[in-house]
């Protein structure tokens, strides 16, 4: 939610602002109502620009207006919380006298009572934002020294930052804080970067040091220093992964990295003799998983829909009572938690406010705090006690698919783990290590059903509302698949438990109203069979998921989509793959705008 950028080289760089840009394009995924940036020039000032929407019109904004950028340079793309779409509300924001220039991802809760107090105090405002009283307090308390103004600044905001500065008074310096809200400094040979995100910077350097809550850096051009003495981490995702390649969209292209991102996923965790999986994350709390006997997910959107996998997952092969919650919900009821209660986060970016507030909350009640998280050195990944990485590479369409696929597979290894410590036998679990095995194979035969989901889209393409079923392991398909329609191409879509609809939704359905059925041949086969007779009973056109050789659902459904058989708790693995295809096409055909799904941002950092 919102992308930071800074930038400060040893002897100033004529190319800051090029290379600011480009940076910030790679985190226009979080954030996109509108971007700015703050410089200085040659001639020795700040400059200030700023534009509604994309990136690439404050780049038009900015060219051919003769600046002579060096650095620092500060710059945000914004996903708008307090204040409308509008260039006064967009980032950076400045003080009172245009010296003191702040970026922010997070909010301010208390900037309502701070705006009040510093306008009595004769500050004068210029955006409806939250982070402008950021500026303004910096310009109260500056006294010659811009950390120190920042450092006590920071005493009277209550909410979440990450926050970036730069000031007219000092042109060799950004200062930066962070609370709950990510933020990094990343170490190249003759410049450093500041960022929200770690995809950001990739292209310049892997040395990243990641600031921890409460803490200050002071990047200067040679050298920077924040409090805590911290070890520099390497980055292990490939540069490669961060770009689009021939793909028209990062959508398409994640799709369609599902057989690496998995294959990445499984390399050395599965131990095919013993029927278990290794999982070198979980090394430090083995013993304590002995003793769960419970366990609740918590996670947002499609890392929710993964949770609720991993509620049956668990429950069939490890033994264990689970619940699948939304973290939004968990954080605020009173879930009953004790000493053999483990809570499980899922988040693909490990910065999801709700996610770490329920890890949070869970921790100071003396729970065991699990993750599963695809970046590395994300706050999930250092709060939580434990937790397995998802491995599938850096995922930038909004709308989530590689990761998620990665999140349920993560949830079959633990679930495997979990019930190889318990009473899961060598013989179940080598059949699912073998079916593991093959699982990226059969994702990639599911792949070539694009072609033919793209000309369902077109036939389906006016229809503007869906009903999506499925039943057991292939219900929170139904979910999934709904919930990427109506992110990617804003169509109103339900997914529903496939017994469900007798007791409401068949109301809604006729010709108009078309169905898509997840029906693999698995243990509900025939009861989704009689499910679809329902629909078509009432004239619905059904679209089915079905596998091979099903001839039920031939004879019935209007059209079917063909997926390789496996086992049962593999299958949503495999049907996910057509749903996310006929969303993407469907979607391309209405012209949305794919990686960047209007009102939304990737990662929520916000409540
Ligand atoms: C946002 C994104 C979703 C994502 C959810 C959780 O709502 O638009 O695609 O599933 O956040 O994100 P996380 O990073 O925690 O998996």
């Amino acid at each position: 939610m919102c992308g930071i950028v800074g930038y400060i080289s040893k002897n100033g760089d004529v190319k800051s602002l090029d290379i600011g840009i480009e940076a910030l394009k790679r985190l226009e995924y979080r954030g996109y109502d509108s971007a700015g940036l703050a410089f200085w020039d040659k001639s020795r000032q700040i400059i200030c620009q700023k534009a509604v929407g994309r990136i690439s019109n404050l780049e038009k904004k900015i060219g051919g207006n003769g600046f002579s950028p060096i650095d620092p340079v500060i710059l945000h793309t914004r996903w708008a919380t307090h204040g409308n779409v509008c260039e006064a509300n967009a980032h950076p924001h400045s003080d009172c006298t245009g010296n003191i220039f702040v970026v922010h991802n997070g909010i301010i809760e208390n900037y309502l009572s701070l705006k009040e107090q510093l306008s009595r105090e004769g500050h004068r405002f210029s955006s409806a934002t939250d982070t402008e009283v950021i500026a303004h307090l910096i310009e109260k308390f500056f006294d010659g020294n811009l950390e120190e103004a920042l450092r006590k600044s920071l005493c009277y905001l209550s909410g979440t930052y990450g926050i970036a500065v730069i000031s007219s008074h000092d042109p060799n310096k950004i200062v930066a804080a962070r609370l709950s809200s990510p933020l990094l400094i990343g170490l190249a040979d003759d410049h450093f970067l500041v960022a929200s995100d770690a995809s950001a910077i990739i292209a310049h350097t892997r040395k990243v040091v990641y600031l921890d809550d409460g803490e200050i850096a002071v990047i200067n051009r040679d050298n920077f220093t924040i409090i805590r003495e911290k070890k520099a981490e390497e980055l292990d995702w490939p540069e490669d992964q961060c770009g689009m390649e021939s793909y028209p969209h990062y959508m398409l292209k994640e799709i369609m990295e599902q057989p690496a991102s998995i294959e990445q996923n499984l390399k050395g965790r599965l131990v095919s003799e013993e029927g278990n999986a290794k999982l070198g994350g979980l090394d430090t709390v083995a013993e304590r998983l002995r003793q769960i006997d419970k366990i609740y997910i918590v996670g947002c959107g499609t890392a929710r829909h993964a949770g609720l996998l991993g509620e049956y997952m668990l429950e069939e092969y490890a033994g264990i009572r689970t619940k699948a919650e939304a973290a939004s919900e968990f954080r605020y009821r009173k879930a009953l938690l004790d000493g053999t209660t483990a809570l499980l986060a899922i988040s693909q970016s490990g910065e999801t406010a709700d996610t770490l507030a329920a890890i949070r909350d869970a921790k100071k009640r003396g729970v065991l705090t699990l993750g599963i998280t695809n970046v590395v050195g994300s706050t999930q990944a250092r709060e939580t006690d434990a937790g397995i990485y998802t491995r599938c590479g850096p995922e930038i369409g909004v709308a989530s698919t590689k990761a998620f696929t990665s999140q349920v597979v993560t949830l079959v290894l633990f679930s495997l783990f979990l019930g190889r410590q318990r009473h899961l036998t060598v013989t179940t679990g080598q059949r699912i290590v073998k079916d593991l095995l093959r699982l990226p194979e059969l994702i990639r035969q599911t792949l070539q059903c694009d072609a033919q989901m793209k000309q369902l889209a077109e036939k389906y393409q006016l229809y503007d509302n869906f009903l999506y079923l499925g039943r057991k392991y292939n219900y929170p398909i139904a979910r999934e698949g709904a919930h990427k329609i109506k992110e990617t191409a804003y169509v109103h879509a339900e997914g529903c438990r496939g017994g469900e609809p007798k007791h409401c939704e068949l109301a809604l359905i006729s010709e108009r109203f078309p169905s898509i059925c997840i029906v693999p041949a698995d243990s509900v086969y025939d009861k989704m069979v009689s499910n679809i007779q329902e629909i078509k009973a009432r004239k619905g056109p059904v679209l089915a998921v079905s596998t091979e050789g099903s001839r039920e659902v031939k004879n019935l459904a209007d059209d079917v989509v063909y997926i390789p058989q496996t086992m049962e708790l593999l299958t949503p693995i495999i049907s996910i793959i057509p749903l996310q295809l006929f969303a993407y096409h469907f979607a391309v055909l209405r012209g949305c705008d794919i990686d960047k799904p209007r009102n939304l941002a990737k990662s929520v950092t916000v409540e």
